[in-house]
């Protein structure tokens, strides 16, 4: 079992009991202090657990390795999105938070995607911005108490229309309830990802903590 302290991060309690605990999962290049505004932001008085992507890419931190661009080591996917969600549930007993919803970024996005699909029961849901399909074979899991939002961008160089729409396809089998956005925009985010996430969160609040007991 790993240790919260396997994972460089940062944890900020709720100043909110009904806030959903948020995990915040930067992208290549960021780390624990990345998303720490935008959790505030989008989901005000929510714990806020940031843990740091361990795999170094040419002095980047990410969350897995990768071959190329968009080519992932399917094998590393598999064995860090076990880790991170045996760090998800050791951080909530030494925390005493419920089951997060994770907030992820373009590489932080595609390793919450796969830990839904790994390992369900780590997450309450996700936001997942600018996600790619992380795996090509992912188990038949029961992702039907799952609460997702998908945004992605029309001009990003990074993630095909295609291969967004293949991982809502994926979710949508296993039955999530997924709700989607593509915006304007390329890979980076936007006022719009945040406006979206933000009213997403506050509707899916009473039930993301309701599950999270
Ligand atoms: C990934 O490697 O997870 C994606 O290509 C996104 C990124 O560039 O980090």
């Amino acid at each position: 079992m790993n240790k919260p302290s396997n994972f460089i991060h940062r944890f900020e309690p709720a100043t909110r009991l009904e806030a959903p605990p948020l995990l915040l999962l930067h992208g290549t290049g960021g780390d624990e202090n990345d998303l720490l505004q935008l959790g505030r932001l989008v989901s005000p008085g929510s714990a806020l657990l940031s843990p740091r992507g361990k795999v170094i890419e040419n002095g980047m931190p990410r969350f897995f390795h990768r071959h190329a661009e968009g080519v992932f080591d399917e094998d590393d996917v598999r064995r860090r999105a076990n880790e991170l969600a045996d760090f998800i549930e050791t951080a909530r007993k030494d925390y005493g938070i419920g089951k997060p919803v994770a907030l992820g970024f373009s590489n932080g996005a595609n390793i919450a995607a796969a830990t839904l699909l790994l390992r369900p029961d780590a997450l309450a849901g996700a936001v997942l911005l600018r996600a790619m399909v992380p795996l090509s074979h992912p188990p038949k899991v029961d992702l039907s108490r799952k609460q997702v939002l998908m945004i992605s961008g029309t001009h990003d160089p990074i993630v095909s229309h295609e291969n967004a729409a293949e991982l809502q396809g994926l979710l949508d089998a296993r039955g999530a309830n997924v709700e989607s956005h593509t915006l304007p925009v390329g890979h980076q985010l936007s006022q719009a990802d945040l406006t979206l996430a933000r009213r997403w969160i506050g509707m899916h609040e009473t039930v993301a903590v309701r599950r999270a007991s």
